[in-house]
């Protein structure tokens, strides 16, 4: 059963872990987890925009991952490529706008070149939005919004007197964002794994021992259904 429809979070991010685990227990190759993970992904995108969250992030491949297998890096950058081909049509289908986070320009050529397109193609939609992670890392993240922020400074936009968090943010890979209002990790793992470290600071938080290839549609509804019960108070006390 899907959720009630009060009280729908406007942006959910997830980790999405535990693609190995699964190969693992079906003693199949780690990457035929990875591609199971990508089905569970396009179910998440469904689920998002039928719930009518118009903001959904997907850490999809952190800068730290690059230290995997190098056959592990090329066919998770094949699946990429792979999949923003097949999926930009559904993009275009369903006004979703594709935006990134991270340094993808330093991806392989394949996968680049479908995301310029991608994103291009869609830059136009203004309702619903898919962020895709893609060598991103947190802490890189915010040093590269301090160095933007310094920058601004020396060419007298903005003043180092008058920095704000609100100001700041604005130097993020996420400008123009809402923060996540809830994130979802499967696999089990207490840890945000230098995940939109800043931009959590108040969401919440939902984890879940499913491994992210085997999670469905309804394991997406219950995450949702948790959120919908929680009191978000923002460091403010019960009303
Ligand atoms: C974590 O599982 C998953 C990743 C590092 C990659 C996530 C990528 C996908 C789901 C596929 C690509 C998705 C898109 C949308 C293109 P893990 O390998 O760390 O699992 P483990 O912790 O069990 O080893």
């Amino acid at each position: 059963m899907p959720p009630a429809p009060a009280n729908i979070p406007q942006h959910v991010a997830i980790i999405m872990d535990g693609n190995g685990r699964w190969a693992k227990q079906r003693g199949l190759p780690r990457i035929e987890g990875h591609r199971r993970g990508v089905e569970a992904a396009r179910t998440a995108i469904d689920a998002t925009r039928d719930l009518g969250i118009r903001y959904l992030t997907l850490y999809a491949f952190s800068a730290e991952n690059w230290q995997r297998p190098p056959d592990e890096v090329s066919a998770l950058m094949k699946l990429l490529e792979l999949f923003l081909r097949r999926e930009t049509r559904t993009l275009l289908k369903n006004g979703i706008r594709l935006h990134t986070i991270g340094h993808i320009e330093e991806l392989p050529a394949g996968p680049r070149q479908e995301l310029t397109h991608a994103i291009a193609a869609t830059r136009h939609f203004t309702d619903w939005h898919l962020v895709l992670a893609l060598n991103y890392g947190s802490r890189t993240e915010v040093a590269d919004a301090a160095c933007a922020f310094a920058a601004a400074v020396h060419a007298g936009r903005e003043r180092a007197d008058d920095a704000s968090w609100a100001t700041f943010s604005r130097y993020l890979y996420t400008a123009g964002l809402p923060d996540p209002d809830l994130l979802i990790r499967t696999s089990g793992e207490l840890r945000l794994s230098n995940f939109l470290l800043w931009q959590l600071a108040y969401a919440e938080l939902y984890v879940t021992p499913v491994l992210w290839p085997d999670f469905t549609r309804q394991d997406f509804f219950e995450a949702v259904a948790e959120y919908q019960g929680r009191e978000r108070r923002f460091g403010r006390v019960s009303v």
